[in-house]
């Protein structure tokens, strides 16, 4: 086996070097960051799933006027649940962090989720975008064949080697093998039977997905550096896919005590949690993951607990309070920089990889 930065799915995806950057859904100005990295040589992915129909068409088309290069577009393929189970003791767990944060009580009529899924997909194919990456589970036979069509490329996020196997028969041009290591939430397609998400390592998973599949393969999960993409290449990942190392670029829209609090974490300082959303998500231990846990109450099912609580997070963002925002990150912060563009971001690690090995 050669290792190669230059590898297939660089070919066949038009980029200069294996590096995508992960939608991260929810980070403010992310198409700032998505065409620097683009046009540094790697793929910038919008992350669109929480954007209405009208903010991605615009985001899109602000992505075109700044970048030739191609880049993706990230949405979230689940399934939409029986959406309020528990609301009123999850509500009542919700007051006292209102209280604290001045934000009012909602009822159950005030929380709704608007599903914006078809919109956002015609959107996607009407703009003709280079790549739709999606997590949470697959598109349909019948999406899978309409994007295809019209020559766009299909990367679906796995946690597991079934998932893997579930991605090639349905059609995807590349696998994104997400590990446990991964900020924000697990691509696992279905939580109603493992609550937590499938758990299994970049390491150990990468090279099981790659025994299994056909179709090239990105690892996702701790990867900050040249280390990381060399380990991951020579597991038998033809790319990586990183969300973390660009949380604090100086492209990134990731509010200032997020920043703050990515910079002073450690290895040990984030959990896997379902507070915020109903999903489980890798983030910075704080506040209101601990009095979540403490409540020992069942979360709404995504999406209505992260509609429950975006009041809570976006008060807490304008008081400057990390206490009880989303602080998503993976477990590889003590690698994290400060001040560094996303290009040079990305000509460091190629220039660490080759430093590694001769390429
Ligand atoms: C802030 C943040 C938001 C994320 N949002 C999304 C998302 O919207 N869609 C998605 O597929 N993955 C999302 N992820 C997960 C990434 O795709 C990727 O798996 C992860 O960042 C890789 O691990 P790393 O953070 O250690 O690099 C997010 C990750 C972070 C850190």
């Amino acid at each position: 086996m050669s290792i190669q930065l230059n590898s297939k799915f660089c070919e066949s995806f038009n980029i200069r070097y294996p590096i995508v950057l992960a939608g991260m859904a929810g980070i403010a100005n992310m198409v700032t960051l998505v065409t620097a990295v683009s046009n540094a040589g790697g793929l910038g992915t919008l992350g669109a799933a929480y954007m209405n129909p009208e903010e991605l068409r615009e985001a899109v088309r602000e992505i075109k006027q700044h970048t030739h290069a191609p880049f993706a577009v990230n949405i979230f393929a689940h399934v939409e649940p029986d959406q309020y189970i528990n609301f009123d003791a999850v509500n009542k767990e919700m007051d006292s962090i209102r209280e604290s944060l001045g934000v009012k009580r909602r009822a159950i009529d005030e929380i709704r989720t608007p599903h914006d899924f078809e919109e956002q997909f015609d959107i996607l194919l009407d703009e003709q975008v280079p790549v739709i990456s999606t997590t949470f589970g697959l598109l349909s036979e019948h999406h899978m064949e309409q994007a295809q069509s019209l020559g766009i490329k299909i990367m679906g996020t796995v946690t597991t080697v079934e998932e893997a196997i579930q991605a090639e028969k349905r059609g995807c041009d590349v696998i994104v093998a997400q590990g446990s290591e991964a900020g924000g939430h697990r691509g696992t397609f279905d939580v109603t039977s493992q609550p937590n998400g499938a758990n299994i390592g970049t390491m150990a998973l990468v090279p099981q997905i790659v025994d299994h599949v056909h179709i090239p393969v990105i690892a996702a999960g701790g990867i900050m550096d040249g280390r990381g993409v060399v380990a991951s290449l020579a597991l038998g990942a033809q790319g990586v896919q990183m969300g973390t190392r660009f949380l604090t670029s100086v492209e990134s829209g990731a509010h200032e005590v997020y920043k703050r609090a990515l910079l002073d974490s450690t290895e040990n300082s984030t959990v896997m949690t379902n507070a915020f959303s109903g999903r489980p998500a890798r983030g910075i231990r704080n506040d209101f993951i601990q009095q979540w846990e403490a409540s020992h109450i069942k979360p709404l099912p995504f999406p209505t607990q992260n509609t429950l609580t975006r009041e809570i997070r976006n008060a807490s963002a304008r008081q400057n309070n990390p206490a009880y925002m989303a602080l998503w990150a993976g477990q590889g912060t003590r690698m994290l920089t400060s001040n560094q563009s996303a290009e040079a971001i990305i000509n460091q690690i190629v220039e660490e990889v080759r430093s590694i090995i001769p390429l």
